[in-house]
């Protein structure tokens, strides 16, 4: 079969800043020292969310939410069958991952935006003990989507982190999406870079 390009360049290059972001700011949560790299990882994950929320509504095919948010009954079936239906091609998220990736934008927005709260000492320990609980979550929420990853990959016989790097996927022609969209990265930079800028100040 075919490769096919399935993740355009906007859905890439902010996977990676996302997880890049989010792993430095957890480990510079903690230190006085590093405090402003900690903010300004922080707000590079609270961009990258916001851009992703507009692409998920206007980007490529299988980048929109409309392609992989499904009910309960999907995500159920697809659990089910993981090892023992016949291999379907996935060529976007699998249900049961797409409802990691909307915690995971969700908690990326609150445990920003809770953040900033706190660094604006806006109100004492509360934010500040929330922004943590919040961050612990996303930490927790991130380990099952590597489970996921790796679960996906072995039953789908796909390797979906060379996936995330290349954009490609097995599949016919009639499934690639129309273009990698270069032309929106420089937003999705400008997104980031202006909420780190914003977020810090
Ligand atoms: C560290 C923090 C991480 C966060 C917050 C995160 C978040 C996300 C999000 C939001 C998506 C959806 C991408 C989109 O549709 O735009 C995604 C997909 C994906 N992530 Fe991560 N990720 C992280 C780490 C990783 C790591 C370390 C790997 C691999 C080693 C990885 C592999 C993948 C893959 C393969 C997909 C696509 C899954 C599929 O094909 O359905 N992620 N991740």
């Amino acid at each position: 079969m075919n490769r096919i390009l399935v993740w355009g360049w906007p859905v890439r290059i902010g996977h990676w800043l996302l997880a890049g972001a989010f792993v430095l700011a957890w480990l510079t949560g903690d230190s006085e020292t590093w405090r402003l790299v900690h903010v300004w990882a922080g707000g590079t994950v609270v961009g990258v969310v916001l851009f992703r929320l507009l692409w998920g509504l206007v980007g490529t095919r299988y980048a929109r939410f409309t392609s992989f948010v499904r009910g309960p009954g999907a995500v159920k079936a697809y659990l089910l069958g993981l090892f023992t239906q016949p291999r379907v091609e996935q060529h976007g998220h699998n249900p049961a991952g797409g409802w990691a990736i909307v915690a995971l934008l969700a908690l990326g927005l609150l445990t920003g935006l809770s953040g900033w709260l706190t660094y604006q000492e806006i109100s004492g320990e509360w934010f500040e003990e929330l922004h943590e609980t919040l961050a612990s979550t996303m930490l927790a929420v991130v380990l099952l989507h590597l489970v996921g990853v790796l679960t996906g990959s072995l039953a789908h016989g796909e390797n979906l982190v060379r996936a995330m790097f290349t954009g490609m996927k097995r599949g016919d022609a009639d499934a690639a999406i129309a273009g990698a969209r270069p032309l929106a990265i420089p937003l999705l930079l400008a997104c980031a870079a202006t909420c780190a800028w914003w977020l810090a100040r």
